[in-house]
């Protein structure tokens, strides 16, 4: 069958990487890809969504996979639905649960989903005096999609008003920002927990853990996700059953009864204070570079994993994860996440071991020379059979990739060590 991935980043190169070994795949399509995934399949250059949706209809495409937010919140699922073609992907308004922040949380609160205590408006005066009735540090978030920037973690209450003003009078986020959700702050750890969803039925994967600061100790500025490795040892299996119960499930119900079922990847990000998971956020899609650690655990069943989502059917899919971990560091560009880098070439050196690959990212194909194009350039994953041999094996192959600027993290899965 003949399949089409959406997106251009390493999320996307890593699931065309994981379904190019199926064997009931024949053809891999990206729109619009970037200057690697050309190598796994065939770059779309539609150039537009109009010019997709029809090259999906004459083409025969059995199943479209939509890797990041936007298209989605865009409406595209819905157009390709609309067409009788298996998306996976939620539809526009099941996207709310990431497009709104206002949404997550009143949706959490009709649900009796546990969350940090919040309060939605767009009136200064009233996010004043919630700030006020809070402990410093004091979340402040801008309602709409910020590229992940649109998150401040106030030390007072000054600066939390201030961002509170900054983001009403649109001066931070622009429109994005008009809406604000004040939080309360949990002070616990992270975990980013996968659920591959039908509308009703789901499966869980393995808990991952992100590294969204750009310097080793979780210093400096918040990135897209500096590297990540799962499954996670601080998810024990008395935390996941609680985010089943507690989130996962409920979420699910709840969008089935307002008559949005969702279905596609529910990405909850998860705070887990004294052994209690509180949901941080969702996200309708899988993280990156947590999707990059996730599908080379997978065995087999992977694309009957998307098609079960795409049908209504995943429960009774088979499927089999192996044991074991994943690593994954990010290679980013010199000036990344601050502004674009200049291009330069990425050499990379012979490479035997089977327990590494490459996932490509911010990458150009310049007639056959692969230049790093900026932002997080790729992917290194390690795989292991414990965290310190998959971590091995990442930075093992990181030694073997050479560009100008590149940067990266020394500590990427410190937490499991
Ligand atoms: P979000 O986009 O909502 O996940 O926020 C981005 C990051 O901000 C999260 O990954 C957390 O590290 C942090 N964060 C968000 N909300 C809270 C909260 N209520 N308490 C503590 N940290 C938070
Ligand atoms: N790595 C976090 C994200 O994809 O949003």
């Amino acid at each position: 069958m003949k399949i089409v991935i959406v997106g251009s980043g390493g999320r996307e190169y890593s699931i065309g990487l994981a379904l190019s070994s199926e064997s009931k795949v024949s053809k891999i399509y990206f729109y619009p890809g970037n200057g690697a995934t050309c190598e796994i399949g065939e770059n779309l250059d539609c150039k537009n969504d109009d010019e997709f949706v029809s090259f999906v209809i004459d083409n025969d495409i059995s199943l479209v996979i939509v890797g990041p937010e936007s298209p989605l919140v865009d409406g595209l699922a819905d157009r390709l639905r609309e067409n009788n073609i298996l998306v996976f992907g939620p539809s526009k308004n099941a996207a709310r649960l990431e497009a709104s922040k206002a949404f997550m949380k009143e949706f959490a609160k009709r649900h009796n989903i546990p969350t940090a205590r919040f309060l939605r408006t767009s009136s200064y005066d009233d996010g004043c005096n919630f700030i006020d009735s809070l402990q410093e540090p004091i979340v402040v978030k801008a309602d709409g999609l910020c590229a992940g920037k649109g998150v401040i973690i106030a030390q007072s209450k000054d600066e939390a008003k201030s961002a509170l003003k900054d983001m009403l009078d649109g001066s931070s986020f622009g429109d994005s920002g008009r809406l604000v959700v004040i939080e309360e702050f949990l002070d616990g750890f992270e975990l980013s927990v996968f659920a591959m969803c039908d509308g009703e039925g789901y499966i869980v994967l393995p808990a991952a853990q992100d590294h969204k600061r750009l310097l080793n100790n979780d210093k400096g500025p918040n990135t897209g996700g500096m590297g990540a490795y799962a499954p996670s040892p601080l998810a024990s299996s008395d935390i996941i059953k609680k985010v089943e119960q507690n989130i996962i499930i409920p979420t699910l119900n709840g969008m089935k009864n307002e008559g949005n079922p969702f279905s596609g990847a529910l990405f909850c990000g998860i705070m887990v204070v004294n052994g209690e998971p509180y949901l941080l956020e969702f996200n309708v899609r899988f993280g990156d570079p947590e999707c990059e650690v996730l599908m080379p655990l997978f065995e087999s069943g992977l694309l009957d994993c998307f098609l079960g989502c795409a049908k209504g059917d995943v429960r009774s899919v088979k499927y089999a994860l192996r044991e074991g971990v994943c690593v994954g560091v990010v290679l980013a560009s010199k000036d990344y996440p601050y502004k674009s880098s200049k291009e330069t070439e990425i050499s990379i050196a012979k490479n035997d071991n089977k327990n590494t690959f490459i996932s490509f990212a911010g990458v150009r194909n310049d007639n056959g020379k692969l230049l790093a194009s900026g932002g997080r350039v790729l992917v290194c994953v390690g795989y292991g059979q414990d965290v310190l041999s998959a971590r091995n094996n990442a930075y093992n192959l990181v030694e073997k990739i050479e560009f100008s600027g590149k940067q990266y993290r020394n500590d990427i899965a410190y937490q499991a060590l």
